[in-house]
């Protein structure tokens, strides 16, 4: 049975890959991983980790601004999964993932102007940088970890 649905599969997926459907366009990474990292995953995680002590957003602009980059933060996921960016298929697709989940419901947040919601997805959008740095930042554990603030001197 499984050998005949497996054969299905296959048929079919065949049929489907010869039918003449609009290509899909090629994706052209710009940045590379640490590039996202520094110059969007960074900053915005940042704004709701500190959204209560730091950068509150008070004005309806400064509001639809906030809403703006979580919209960016959530969609960075997807320009680490994308293919030529991402670096396995496995693993990587999983953290990213949690990256996504936090991004999003962020910016469900932001659009209902609920702070209390963002200041709590503080810990599952923590939980989704240390997670993938764990499992893909050589030498992750000898570095102070991010983005927790440095201790003052
Ligand atoms: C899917 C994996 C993944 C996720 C999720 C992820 N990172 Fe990274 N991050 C990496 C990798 C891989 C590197 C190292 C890249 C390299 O060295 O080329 C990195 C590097 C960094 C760096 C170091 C940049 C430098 O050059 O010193 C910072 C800062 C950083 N990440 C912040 C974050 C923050 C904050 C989050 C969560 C909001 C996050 N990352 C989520 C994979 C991830």
């Amino acid at each position: 049975m499984t050998k005949i649905l497996g054969f299905l599969l296959l048929v079919s997926g065949v049929a489907l890959a010869q039918a003449p459907t609009a290509q899909a366009p090629t994706l052209k990474p710009v940045g590379t991983v640490d590039d996202l990292m520094i110059g969007i995953i960074w900053p915005i995680s940042d704004e709701v980790f500190y959204i209560t002590t730091r950068e509150t957003p008070k004005t309806e602009e400064e509001w639809l601004h906030f809403q703006g980059r979580m919209l960016m933060l959530a969609e960075s996921a997807n320009l680490l999964m994308m293919p030529g960016r991402a670096w396995d298929n496995d693993k990587w697709m999983k953290d990213s993932q949690r990256l996504y989940d936090a991004g999003s419901a962020a910016y469900k947040a932001a659009k209902a102007r609920d702070l209390d919601k963002i200041a709590s997805l503080s810990d599952a959008m923590y939980a989704a940088c240390v997670g993938c740095h764990n499992d893909y930042r050589p030498n992750y554990r000898k570095r102070p970890l991010t983005p927790e603030p440095v201790p003052e001197q």
